[in-house]
Protein backbone atom coordinates (compact mmCIF):
# COMPACT_ATOMS: atom_id res chain seq x y z
CA UNK A 1 0.00 0.00 0.00
CA UNK A 2 1.32 3.48 -1.32
CA UNK A 3 1.64 5.66 2.26
CA UNK A 4 -0.44 8.30 2.86
CA UNK A 5 0.06 11.57 4.46
CA UNK A 6 -3.30 12.67 5.56
CA UNK A 7 -3.61 16.85 4.88
CA UNK A 8 -3.73 18.24 9.26
CA UNK A 9 -7.17 19.28 8.94
CA UNK A 10 -8.29 15.41 7.97
CA UNK A 11 -5.94 13.76 9.85
CA UNK A 12 -7.55 11.39 12.85
CA UNK A 13 -9.24 13.27 15.69
CA UNK A 14 -9.51 11.34 18.44
CA UNK A 15 -6.42 12.61 20.98
CA UNK A 16 -5.52 8.52 21.16
CA UNK A 17 -5.38 7.53 17.97
CA UNK A 18 -2.13 8.83 17.15
CA UNK A 19 -0.30 6.93 19.59
CA UNK A 20 1.65 4.73 18.21
CA UNK A 21 2.01 1.15 18.76
CA UNK A 22 0.11 -0.51 21.41
CA UNK A 23 1.99 -4.11 22.08
CA UNK A 24 2.33 -4.62 25.35
CA UNK A 25 6.30 -3.41 25.84
CA UNK A 26 5.04 -0.04 24.51
CA UNK A 27 3.77 2.51 26.22
CA UNK A 28 0.64 4.96 24.80
CA UNK A 29 2.63 8.17 24.20
CA UNK A 30 0.86 11.01 23.40
CA UNK A 31 2.78 12.11 20.19
CA UNK A 32 0.06 14.93 19.49
CA UNK A 33 1.65 16.72 23.14
CA UNK A 34 4.73 16.71 22.07
CA UNK A 35 3.82 18.31 18.54
CA UNK A 36 1.99 20.91 20.28
CA UNK A 37 5.37 21.70 23.05
CA UNK A 38 7.61 21.71 19.80
CA UNK A 39 5.38 23.82 17.95
CA UNK A 40 4.78 26.17 21.04
CA UNK A 41 8.55 25.95 22.64
CA UNK A 42 10.82 25.87 19.73
CA UNK A 43 13.90 27.30 19.62
CA UNK A 44 13.80 30.09 16.77
CA UNK A 45 16.10 29.07 14.02
CA UNK A 46 16.22 31.06 10.26
CA UNK A 47 15.48 27.64 8.48
CA UNK A 48 12.45 26.30 10.93
CA UNK A 49 9.21 26.77 9.24
CA UNK A 50 11.16 26.78 5.79
CA UNK A 51 10.41 24.12 3.82
CA UNK A 52 12.58 25.00 0.89
CA UNK A 53 14.75 22.24 0.17
CA UNK A 54 18.12 24.39 -0.16
CA UNK A 55 17.76 26.19 2.74
CA UNK A 56 17.11 23.06 5.05
CA UNK A 57 19.52 20.87 3.37
CA UNK A 58 22.03 23.45 4.33
CA UNK A 59 20.60 23.83 7.97
CA UNK A 60 20.48 19.72 8.22
CA UNK A 61 23.97 19.74 7.11
CA UNK A 62 25.49 22.41 8.78
CA UNK A 63 23.68 20.54 12.58
CA UNK A 64 25.65 17.06 11.79
CA UNK A 65 28.41 17.51 14.36
CA UNK A 66 27.74 21.10 15.36
CA UNK A 67 25.32 22.93 18.02
CA UNK A 68 21.95 24.40 16.81
CA UNK A 69 23.09 27.76 18.38
CA UNK A 70 26.41 27.49 16.77
CA UNK A 71 24.85 26.68 13.10
CA UNK A 72 22.81 29.80 13.35
CA UNK A 73 25.59 32.61 12.03
CA UNK A 74 26.79 30.88 9.55
CA UNK A 75 23.49 29.94 8.23
CA UNK A 76 22.77 33.34 7.72
CA UNK A 77 25.72 34.29 6.24
CA UNK A 78 25.80 31.20 3.97
CA UNK A 79 22.50 31.90 2.57
CA UNK A 80 23.46 35.57 1.91
CA UNK A 81 26.69 34.44 -0.28
CA UNK A 82 24.88 31.54 -1.86
CA UNK A 83 20.66 32.37 -1.79
CA UNK A 84 19.67 29.30 -3.85
CA UNK A 85 21.00 26.30 -5.27
CA UNK A 86 21.76 27.60 -8.47
CA UNK A 87 24.17 30.26 -6.80
CA UNK A 88 25.88 27.62 -4.38
CA UNK A 89 26.13 25.14 -7.51
CA UNK A 90 27.68 28.20 -9.54
CA UNK A 91 30.61 28.76 -6.86
CA UNK A 92 33.88 28.33 -6.58
CA UNK A 93 34.88 25.56 -3.92
CA UNK A 94 37.72 28.14 -2.26
CA UNK A 95 34.42 30.58 -1.50
CA UNK A 96 32.04 27.62 -0.02
CA UNK A 97 34.69 26.52 2.30
CA UNK A 98 35.65 30.35 3.29
CA UNK A 99 31.91 30.31 4.55
CA UNK A 100 32.34 27.35 6.23
CA UNK A 101 35.45 28.28 8.39
CA UNK A 102 35.37 27.60 12.18
CA UNK A 103 32.37 25.08 11.30
CA UNK A 104 35.38 22.35 11.02
CA UNK A 105 34.39 18.96 9.54
CA UNK A 106 35.19 20.73 5.96
CA UNK A 107 34.45 17.71 4.01
CA UNK A 108 30.96 18.78 4.92
CA UNK A 109 30.94 21.59 3.10
CA UNK A 110 32.81 19.91 -0.35
CA UNK A 111 29.97 17.50 -0.38
CA UNK A 112 27.30 20.04 -0.02
CA UNK A 113 29.26 21.77 -2.96
CA UNK A 114 29.43 18.32 -5.06
CA UNK A 115 26.01 17.53 -3.93
CA UNK A 116 24.38 20.84 -5.01
CA UNK A 117 26.30 20.47 -8.62
CA UNK A 118 24.63 17.45 -9.24
CA UNK A 119 21.01 18.73 -8.23
CA UNK A 120 21.08 21.50 -9.85
CA UNK A 121 21.68 19.40 -13.29
CA UNK A 122 19.48 16.78 -12.76
CA UNK A 123 16.72 19.80 -12.48
CA UNK A 124 14.87 18.84 -9.41
CA UNK A 125 15.38 18.47 -5.60
CA UNK A 126 15.15 14.71 -4.39
CA UNK A 127 11.71 13.66 -2.16
CA UNK A 128 12.65 10.51 -0.59
CA UNK A 129 14.73 9.26 2.09
CA UNK A 130 16.63 6.75 -0.57
CA UNK A 131 17.38 9.87 -2.85
CA UNK A 132 18.55 12.46 -0.48
CA UNK A 133 20.89 9.36 0.68
CA UNK A 134 22.22 9.06 -2.67
CA UNK A 135 24.37 12.38 -2.97
CA UNK A 136 27.62 12.99 -1.25
CA UNK A 137 27.46 13.47 2.13
CA UNK A 138 24.12 12.60 3.28
CA UNK A 139 23.61 9.89 5.52
CA UNK A 140 20.64 7.96 6.60
CA UNK A 141 19.72 10.49 9.67
CA UNK A 142 20.04 13.74 7.26
CA UNK A 143 18.03 11.82 4.44
CA UNK A 144 14.87 10.98 6.67
CA UNK A 145 15.39 14.59 8.37
CA UNK A 146 15.00 15.95 4.72
CA UNK A 147 12.59 14.06 3.31
CA UNK A 148 10.28 14.44 6.12
CA UNK A 149 10.73 18.19 6.22
CA UNK A 150 10.39 19.23 2.55
CA UNK A 151 8.40 16.06 1.09
CA UNK A 152 6.03 15.19 4.19
CA UNK A 153 7.66 11.56 3.89
CA UNK A 154 7.30 9.64 7.29
CA UNK A 155 10.39 8.63 7.40
CA UNK A 156 12.04 8.69 11.23
CA UNK A 157 15.08 10.10 11.76
CA UNK A 158 16.83 7.96 14.22
CA UNK A 159 20.17 9.59 15.33
CA UNK A 160 21.77 9.46 18.98
CA UNK A 161 19.10 12.10 20.59
CA UNK A 162 16.21 10.18 19.27
CA UNK A 163 17.13 7.01 20.32
CA UNK A 164 17.48 8.27 23.50
CA UNK A 165 14.04 9.79 24.26
CA UNK A 166 12.77 6.68 22.32
CA UNK A 167 14.45 4.08 24.85
CA UNK A 168 13.61 6.29 27.72
CA UNK A 169 9.91 6.13 26.79
CA UNK A 170 9.92 2.20 26.63
CA UNK A 171 12.50 1.74 29.12
CA UNK A 172 14.54 -0.38 26.87
CA UNK A 173 17.38 -2.39 27.89
CA UNK A 174 21.03 -1.82 25.53
CA UNK A 175 23.01 0.46 24.46
CA UNK A 176 20.96 1.48 21.46
CA UNK A 177 24.17 1.81 19.39
CA UNK A 178 23.57 -1.63 16.98
CA UNK A 179 21.64 -1.23 14.04
CA UNK A 180 18.89 -3.69 14.78
CA UNK A 181 18.11 -1.13 18.05
CA UNK A 182 18.37 1.69 15.83
CA UNK A 183 15.58 -0.47 12.95
CA UNK A 184 13.39 -1.31 15.84
CA UNK A 185 13.37 2.47 17.01
CA UNK A 186 12.43 2.94 13.24
CA UNK A 187 9.66 0.39 13.39
CA UNK A 188 8.34 1.89 16.89
CA UNK A 189 8.37 5.56 15.75
CA UNK A 190 7.37 5.30 11.87
CA UNK A 191 3.31 4.29 12.76
CA UNK A 192 3.46 7.28 14.98
CA UNK A 193 4.38 9.80 12.42
CA UNK A 194 2.37 8.57 9.79
CA UNK A 195 -0.35 9.46 12.27
CA UNK A 196 0.90 12.48 13.07
CA UNK A 197 0.12 14.08 9.83
CA UNK A 198 3.51 16.09 10.28
CA UNK A 199 6.31 13.92 9.48
CA UNK A 200 8.72 16.64 9.55
CA UNK A 201 7.44 18.51 12.70
CA UNK A 202 7.25 14.89 14.39
CA UNK A 203 10.93 14.28 13.60
CA UNK A 204 11.96 18.05 14.83
CA UNK A 205 10.00 17.26 17.77
CA UNK A 206 11.88 14.27 18.70
CA UNK A 207 15.35 15.96 18.11
CA UNK A 208 14.43 19.07 19.74
CA UNK A 209 13.28 17.14 23.29
CA UNK A 210 16.65 15.02 23.15
CA UNK A 211 18.70 18.18 22.43
CA UNK A 212 16.86 19.87 25.27
CA UNK A 213 14.65 18.36 28.27
CA UNK A 214 15.44 14.77 27.49
CA UNK A 215 19.48 15.09 28.01
CA UNK A 216 21.81 12.65 28.37
CA UNK A 217 22.88 13.28 32.00
CA UNK A 218 19.83 15.30 34.10
CA UNK A 219 16.77 15.12 32.08
CA UNK A 220 14.14 17.82 33.20
CA UNK A 221 11.09 15.11 33.19
CA UNK A 222 8.72 17.73 35.48
CA UNK A 223 8.71 19.65 31.85
CA UNK A 224 8.29 17.00 29.75
CA UNK A 225 5.08 16.45 28.01
CA UNK A 226 5.46 13.01 27.63
CA UNK A 227 6.11 12.25 31.03
CA UNK A 228 2.79 10.30 31.99
CA UNK A 229 3.74 7.66 29.49
CA UNK A 230 7.19 7.46 29.94
CA UNK A 231 8.66 4.27 31.54
CA UNK A 232 12.20 4.97 32.40
CA UNK A 233 10.91 8.37 34.21
CA UNK A 234 7.98 6.13 35.85
CA UNK A 235 11.09 4.28 37.35
CA UNK A 236 12.62 7.46 38.58
CA UNK A 237 16.09 6.48 36.91
CA UNK A 238 15.60 7.94 33.47
CA UNK A 239 19.27 8.71 33.10
CA UNK A 240 20.25 4.86 33.15
CA UNK A 241 18.69 4.44 29.12
CA UNK A 242 20.53 3.68 26.67
CA UNK A 243 22.50 1.73 29.32
CA UNK A 244 26.29 2.82 29.16
CA UNK A 245 27.90 0.40 26.45
CA UNK A 246 29.49 -2.16 29.13
CA UNK A 247 33.11 -1.32 30.16
CA UNK A 248 35.77 -2.83 28.26
CA UNK A 249 37.37 -5.93 29.98
CA UNK A 250 40.91 -4.69 30.73
CA UNK A 251 43.95 -6.39 31.93
CA UNK A 252 44.05 -6.12 35.70
CA UNK A 253 47.01 -5.79 37.50
CA UNK A 254 47.37 -5.80 41.38
CA UNK A 255 49.76 -4.57 43.98
CA UNK A 256 50.34 -4.38 47.89
CA UNK A 257 50.05 -0.96 48.97
CA UNK A 258 51.70 -0.37 52.01
CA UNK A 259 50.75 2.53 54.41
CA UNK A 260 53.60 2.75 56.41
CA UNK A 261 53.42 5.91 58.98
CA UNK A 262 56.30 7.14 60.88
CA UNK A 263 56.22 8.41 65.13
CA UNK A 264 55.35 12.17 63.60
CA UNK A 265 52.30 11.28 61.30
CA UNK A 266 54.27 11.16 57.90
CA UNK A 267 53.73 9.01 55.70
CA UNK A 268 56.29 6.45 53.27
CA UNK A 269 55.82 7.69 49.59
CA UNK A 270 57.57 6.83 46.04
CA UNK A 271 58.06 9.17 43.80
CA UNK A 272 57.55 7.87 40.45
CA UNK A 273 60.27 8.69 37.16
CA UNK A 274 59.29 11.89 35.69
CA UNK A 275 58.56 10.08 32.26
CA UNK A 276 55.69 7.61 31.98
CA UNK A 277 52.36 6.79 34.00
CA UNK A 278 51.86 9.32 36.30
CA UNK A 279 55.01 11.13 36.04
CA UNK A 280 56.28 12.53 39.36
CA UNK A 281 53.87 11.75 41.27
CA UNK A 282 54.07 10.24 44.73
CA UNK A 283 52.40 6.93 45.81
CA UNK A 284 52.62 4.65 48.45
CA UNK A 285 55.30 1.77 48.26
CA UNK A 286 53.50 -1.19 45.99
CA UNK A 287 54.58 -4.81 45.25
CA UNK A 288 53.02 -6.34 42.27
CA UNK A 289 51.02 -9.40 43.57
CA UNK A 290 52.08 -12.45 41.65
CA UNK A 291 49.30 -14.90 42.76
CA UNK A 292 46.10 -13.72 44.16
CA UNK A 293 46.38 -14.10 47.94
CA UNK A 294 44.05 -16.36 49.45
CA UNK A 295 42.26 -15.28 52.93
CA UNK A 296 44.78 -17.33 54.49
CA UNK A 297 48.13 -16.61 53.38
CA UNK A 298 47.16 -12.96 52.14
CA UNK A 299 49.25 -11.40 55.35
CA UNK A 300 51.71 -13.74 55.03
CA UNK A 301 52.02 -12.96 51.40
CA UNK A 302 51.55 -9.33 52.07
CA UNK A 303 54.77 -9.81 54.69
CA UNK A 304 57.20 -11.29 52.00
CA UNK A 305 56.18 -7.73 49.75
CA UNK A 306 57.06 -5.69 52.51
CA UNK A 307 60.23 -7.44 52.55
CA UNK A 308 60.72 -7.50 49.28
CA UNK A 309 60.72 -3.65 49.15
CA UNK A 310 63.32 -3.21 51.88
CA UNK A 311 60.60 -3.02 55.13
CA UNK A 312 59.90 -4.58 58.15
CA UNK A 313 56.43 -4.43 60.47
CA UNK A 314 55.89 -5.57 63.56
CA UNK A 315 52.10 -5.36 62.86
CA UNK A 316 50.09 -5.70 59.16
CA UNK A 317 46.49 -5.04 59.26
CA UNK A 318 44.78 -5.46 55.96
CA UNK A 319 42.37 -2.37 55.43
CA UNK A 320 40.79 -3.81 51.68
CA UNK A 321 40.82 -3.08 48.61
CA UNK A 322 40.96 0.12 46.19
CA UNK A 323 40.13 -0.60 41.91
CA UNK A 324 41.19 2.15 40.00
CA UNK A 325 41.25 2.38 36.41
CA UNK A 326 43.70 3.64 34.21
CA UNK A 327 42.73 4.08 29.79
CA UNK A 328 44.72 0.43 28.87
CA UNK A 329 44.66 -0.96 33.05
CA UNK A 330 42.79 -2.03 35.80
CA UNK A 331 45.28 -1.01 38.91
CA UNK A 332 43.66 -3.71 42.14
CA UNK A 333 45.36 -2.18 45.46
CA UNK A 334 45.26 -4.35 48.40
CA UNK A 335 46.13 -1.96 51.11
CA UNK A 336 48.13 -2.47 54.52
CA UNK A 337 48.73 -0.83 57.30
CA UNK A 338 52.31 -1.75 58.62
CA UNK A 339 52.37 -0.90 62.09
CA UNK A 340 55.66 -0.01 63.72
CA UNK A 341 57.48 -0.31 60.22
CA UNK A 342 61.29 0.00 59.70
CA UNK A 343 63.05 0.61 56.47
CA UNK A 344 65.46 -1.76 56.77
CA UNK A 345 66.91 -0.77 52.86
CA UNK A 346 66.49 2.87 52.23
CA UNK A 347 65.93 3.83 48.00
CA UNK A 348 65.95 6.77 46.63
CA UNK A 349 63.13 8.55 45.24
CA UNK A 350 60.98 7.51 48.41
CA UNK A 351 61.05 9.46 52.06
CA UNK A 352 58.49 9.85 54.66
CA UNK A 353 56.35 12.71 53.58
CA UNK A 354 52.91 14.74 54.74
CA UNK A 355 50.73 13.36 52.01
CA UNK A 356 49.18 16.86 51.64
CA UNK A 357 53.03 18.51 50.89
CA UNK A 358 53.39 16.43 47.88
CA UNK A 359 51.11 15.76 44.66
CA UNK A 360 50.13 12.23 45.37
CA UNK A 361 48.56 9.94 42.48
CA UNK A 362 45.00 8.70 42.96
CA UNK A 363 44.59 5.59 44.01
CA UNK A 364 47.18 6.19 46.78
CA UNK A 365 45.18 8.66 48.01
CA UNK A 366 42.03 6.86 47.87
CA UNK A 367 43.73 4.05 49.79
CA UNK A 368 44.79 6.45 52.43
CA UNK A 369 41.37 7.52 52.95
CA UNK A 370 40.66 3.95 53.49
CA UNK A 371 43.20 4.18 56.50
CA UNK A 372 41.37 7.37 57.72
CA UNK A 373 37.76 5.97 57.60
CA UNK A 374 39.38 2.56 59.57
CA UNK A 375 40.19 5.23 62.66
CA UNK A 376 36.61 6.54 62.74
N1 LIG B 1 19.22 18.47 14.85
C1 LIG B 1 19.50 18.29 13.55
N2 LIG B 1 18.52 18.74 12.78
C2 LIG B 1 17.57 19.22 13.60
C3 LIG B 1 16.33 19.81 13.41
N3 LIG B 1 15.86 20.00 12.18
N4 LIG B 1 15.63 20.17 14.47
C4 LIG B 1 16.12 19.95 15.70
N5 LIG B 1 17.29 19.43 15.94
C5 LIG B 1 18.03 19.06 14.91
FE1 LIG C 1 12.95 12.09 28.60
FE2 LIG C 1 12.05 12.49 31.10
FE3 LIG C 1 10.53 13.11 28.98
FE4 LIG C 1 11.00 10.55 29.61
S1 LIG C 1 9.88 12.05 30.84
S2 LIG C 1 11.07 11.46 27.56
S3 LIG C 1 13.10 10.68 30.33
S4 LIG C 1 12.49 14.07 29.57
Amino acid sequence: MPRMILPRESRPGKPDQDAGDRSDESPVVPWRKLLAWYRANRREMPWRGSRDPYAVWVSETMLQQTRIETVRGYFERFLAHFPDLRALAAADTADVLKLWEGLGYYSRARNLHAAARRVAESGRFPETAAEWAALPGVGPYTAAALASICADQPEPVVDGNVTRVAMRLRATPGDGRSPQERAAIAAWLRPAITASGAPGDFNQAVMELGETLCSPKAPKCLLCPLRAACRASAKGIPERFPARRPPKALPVRRFFAFIVPDATGRILLAQRPETGLLGGLWELPMAPIVATPGKRNGAAAARRALDALGLQARTLRSLGEIVHVFSHFRQELHVWEAVGAEERRRRKNRSFVHPADVAVATASTRALALCSESRD
